[in-house]
C-alpha cells in the first residue's frame, strides 16, 4: 500500500500558456496529489511563481546546483535525482516547441532536461505553440521520436493563439490534462483507501428512448450525482467503471467510461460488466417506457392527434439483482414523490438491493438538476438513515462510508451494528 499521496513533478516550459499551471497545481493538488514545480528559465516572464509555491507548498526549482536546498533534497549537489525520488510521473505542461526538442535529443543543459534524462518513472507533455511550429516537421519529428520513447503527448486545442491568430497549438484544458494523468498515476500508484482493489461499476445519468429520428423519450437527470459518487469511489481506492447516458458532464477523469443511450443499451453493457465488479451503484435514471414502433425518419405534423404507443422497459437493476453472486453489493436509488417508509422499504426488497438511496423528486432544491442532494438510505432489514441536504459530492462519500461501514465485502448489511442515529420505520 502506498506510504505517502501521489506526487507528480511539473515541468513549466517558456510559453504564454505557463500561467494556466496555477490553475493546473490548484487542480492536482485538489485531487490529493502533490506538486513540486520545476521551471525552465524561459518559463519564469510568464510564471507566477511566488503563487506556485503558495499553492504547491515547496520551491518552484529553477537551478541545477542550489545550494539553499536542504541536503535531504539534494541541496549542495546535483539535486535532479533528489526531486525526482519524490515523484511518481513527470508532467511538462506548457511544453514549449523548444523544449520539446531539447527532450527529443537528449540535452541536459538545465535543471528540467537534466531531469527527463534521468527519469525513468512516466513522463507526459502538453504541448503550446503556435499553430505552424506545431505543424513543422522538425516538431512532428520531435513528438514522434518522444512518443516512440512512451511519453504521452496531451494535444493541444484549436482557438485563439498567443500571437493574435486562431488555431491549433493551445495548451490542452485544465481538465483534459487531468484525464490524461490521473489514471497514469492510478496505475504507478492505487490511492489506499477502503474500497483499494476493488472494481465498482456506477451508472449515471438518464436514458433516451427515440421517437424518431429527431425526438426522444428523456429525463431531467444530470449525471451529477453518479459522477460525484465515481470520484468518491476513486478516493477510497476503487477502480471505477462508469455506464453514463447522454449528459454533458465531463466524466471523472479515471473511470473506464462506457457511454450508451437507451434503456436496451444500458442494460446490455451492465449485463456484461457486472460479473467482473464487487459493487454496483445503480444512479441512472433509466426511462421505464420506450416507443413500441418508434417512427423511422422525422414525422411530419399532419393536423392530426398523434397518440404514442408506449412500452415498458426492463428493469435492468431487478435483472442485474437476480444474478448477484455471494460478495456482490448492489445499490439502487429511488426517484419518489413522497419518502413514505412503508413504499421504501418494498421498493428496497423488491428490487433485491442491499441498499437503497431514496430522494424527494417534489423538491425544488436538491436532485435532478441541482448542485445538492438530500437522501433516506434504507436497507433490507428495514433500517433508515436520513444524510441532510449536502452538496452532491458530500453525499456520495456519505453514500460509499455507509457501504463501507456495513463491513462490507464479505458482510453486506450497512447498519448492522444499529450504531446511534439509526431508527427503524
Ligand atoms: N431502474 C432500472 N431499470 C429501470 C428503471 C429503474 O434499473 N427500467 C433502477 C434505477 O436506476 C434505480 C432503481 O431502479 O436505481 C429505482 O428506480 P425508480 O425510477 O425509483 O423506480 P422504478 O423501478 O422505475 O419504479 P417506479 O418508477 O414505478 O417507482
Amino acid at each position: 500500500m502506498p506510504d505517502r499521496s501521489p506526487s507528480i513533478l511539473l515541468g513549466v516550459t517558456g510559453s504564454i500558456a505557463a500561467y494556466k499551471s496555477l490553475d493546473l497545481i490548484r487542480r492536482l493538488e485538489g485531487e490529493g496529489i502533490s506538486v513540486r514545480v520545476v521551471a525552465t528559465r524561459n518559463a519564469l516572464p510568464f510564471f507566477p511563481v511566488l503563487p506556485a509555491e503558495v499553492f504547491s507548498g515547496h520551491p518552484v526549482e529553477t537551478d541545477l546546483f542550489n545550494p539553499r536546498r536542504p541536503r535531504e533534497e539534494g541541496g549542495g549537489r546535483v539535486s535532479h535525482l533528489a526531486l525526482l525520488d519524490k515523484s511518481d510521473a513527470v508532467l511538462v505542461a506548457p511544453a514549449s516547441a523548444d523544449f520539446i526538442a531539447r527532450m527529443a535529443l537528449g540535452l541536459a543543459d538545465d535543471l528540467l532536461s537534466t531531469l527527463l534524462l534521468s527519469a525513468t518513472v512516466p513522463v507526459l507533455i502538453a504541448p503550446a505553440m503556435e499553430e505552424a511550429m506545431y505543424h513543422h516537421p522538425a516538431s512532428t519529428g520531435h513528438r514522434k521520436t518522444l512518443l516512440e520513447r512512451g511519453v504521452v503527448e496531451i494535444p493541444p486545442e484549436a482557438g485563439p493563439l498567443a500571437s493574435g491568430k486562431s488555431g491549433l497549438g493551445r495548451m490542452a484544458p485544465v481538465d483534459r490534462i487531468l484525464e490524461a494523468l490521473l489514471p497514469v498515476l492510478r496505475t504507478v500508484r492505487p490511492p489506499d483507501g477502503p474500497l483499494s482493489g476493488l472494481s465498482v461499476l456506477i451508472s449515471t445519468g438518464p436514458t433516451r428512448e427515440p421517437i424518431d429520428a429527431v425526438r426522444y423519450i428523456g429525463n431531467a437527470s444530470s449525471g451529477r450525482m453518479g459522477n460525484a459518487l465515481a470520484r468518491a469511489a476513486q478516493a477510497r481506492g476503487a477502480r471505477v467503471t462508469l455506464v453514463s447516458g447522454p449528459t454533458d458532464l465531463p466524466p471523472p477523469p479515471g473511470c473506464d467510461l462506457h457511454r450508451v443511450t437507451t434503456a436496451r443499451e444500458m442494460q446490455e453493457t451492465l449485463e456484461s460488466l457486472f460479473p467482473s465488479h464487487q459493487l454496483l451503484i445503480m444512479a441512472a435514471a433509466v426511462s421505464d417506457y420506450r416507443m413500441k414502433d418508434p417512427v423511422t425518419g422525422k414525422r411530419k405534423k399532419d393536423g392530426r392527434e398523434w397518440t404514442l404507443s408506449l412500452v415498458e422497459n426492463p428493469d435492468i437493476l431487478k435483472g442485474l439483482a437476480a444474478r448477484k453472486r455471494p460478495g456482490q453489493f448492489l445499490v439502487g436509488f429511488a426517484a419518489e414523490s413522497s419518502l413514505d417508509p412503508s413504499l421504501l422499504l418494498e421498493k428496497c426488497r423488491h428490487k433485491k438491493v442491499d441498499l437503497l438511496v431514496a430522494n424527494d423528486i417534489s423538491r425544488a432544491d436538491i436532485g435532478f438538476s441541482s448542485p445538492d442532494n438530500e437522501v433516506v438510505l434504507v436497507t433490507p432489514s428495514g433500517e433508515f438513515r436520513t444524510l441532510p441536504r449536502a452538496d452532491k459530492s458530500a453525499i456520495a462519500g456519505q453514500i460509499l462510508d455507509a457501504v463501507v461501514a456495513g463491513g462490507w465485502p464479505g458482510h453486506p448489511a450497512p447498519f448492522q451494528e444499529n450504531a446511534d442515529g439509526h431508527s427503524r420505520p
